[in-house]
């Protein structure tokens, strides 16, 4: 195959981390690359079976992002084929659909020289995806907190968290939107005072770097983690296994089915190993921070 114009790399995200449901995400260093090659009509390959079953026509939401963009901007784009390579699992919780909206918006900027800030990928990102926390994560990188609610749009990001993280993921996918469809319609004022202070605490423990308290704030939440663990196999025996192994917590990622652990930096893989042993359903990936978001490479192979 041709160079490609240009590339675009995303990394996956986790979003929630426990209370902090819809507003906070960490982006991780497992990226999808999307080259962007000239072509008479669009197109999507994609290398390797994960992501063999998604719409490889203009049905594809990177190209739907791309050309949603395009359109906000009143401008008309060309066809072009993409080539996405990705390291990223499918539907399982570790914001592979914000990965691929972050990638088509960077795709639009780049060929439209659109010179969007990092503030304006966010927003339009959250009014595609309907929430900020995956997107604002995979566009700006670290960890970031949002406020989007009602199309009013704050986000503050933390560039450098320093630990080391371990994925659980299941076999099985959960769609996000099966996953939201479990939870309260309401919850009374005691509840959502419960899980604010457990933000509260863990943002400002994230904020001075004290990942031992914010991990265990982490497993305080009561907005989304009650109603979801049913649906995930062995849950509250990993948590226990987790401390015993000395993480600092353990919680769903995003809307699940993986689950996400912080660690001490440097010890993720050891963790990963000794999980991935005491529960084989479940696949561990040892991974790190990603201190940034999405980027263009121009010199792509
Ligand atoms: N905050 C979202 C949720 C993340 O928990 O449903 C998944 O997109």
């Amino acid at each position: 195959m041709e160079e490609p114009m240009f590339s675009v790399i995303v990394p996956a995200t986790t979003a929630n981390l426990g209370p902090g449901y819809d507003s906070i995400g960490l982006a991780l260093a497992l990226y999808m690359t999307v080259e962007v090659h000239r072509s008479a009509q669009w197109s999507v390959r994609f290398d390797g079976e994960e992501y063999a079953d998604l719409p490889i026509d203009e049905t594809n939401l990177i190209i739907q992002t791309t050309k949603t963009v395009a359109n906000r901007y009143g401008k008309e784009l060309e066809p072009y084929a993409l080539y996405v390579k990705s390291e990223i699992p499918l539907g399982k919780g570790l914001g592979s659909s914000a990965t691929a909206i972050a990638a088509g918006i960077e795709i639009a900027n780049e060929l439209l020289t659109l010179s969007l800030s990092p503030r304006e990928k966010v927003r339009i990102g959250s009014e595609i995806e309907g929430h900020s926390d995956n997107v604002a994560a995979a566009l700006l990188g670290g960890v970031t907190i949002t406020y989007f609610i009602d199309g009013e749009m704050e986000i503050v990001q933390l560039p450098e968290p320093k630990i080391g993280c371990v994925l659980l993921v299941p076999p099985n996918a959960l769609k996000t939107s099966d996953s939201r469809g479990l939870l309260p319609k309401d919850l009374s004022h005691q509840t959502a005072s419960a899980g604010n202070a457990a933000s509260n605490v863990m943002v400002a423990a994230v904020t001075l770097g004290d990942w031992k308290l914010a991990a265990k704030m982490m497993e305080k939440d009561v907005f989304h983690e009650p109603h979801r663990k049913p649906l995930l196999q062995d849950f509250d025996r990993i948590r226990e296994f987790c401390h015993g192994l000395g993480a600092y917590g353990m919680t769903i990622s995003g809307a699940g089915p993986s689950l996400f652990i912080a660690v001490e930096n440097g010890t993720e893989e050891n963790v990963a190993r000794r999980l991935e042993k005491e529960f084989p359903y479940y696949r561990g990936i040892a991974v790190t921070p990603a201190h940034t978001g999405s980027n263009i490479k121009k010199d792509a192979h």
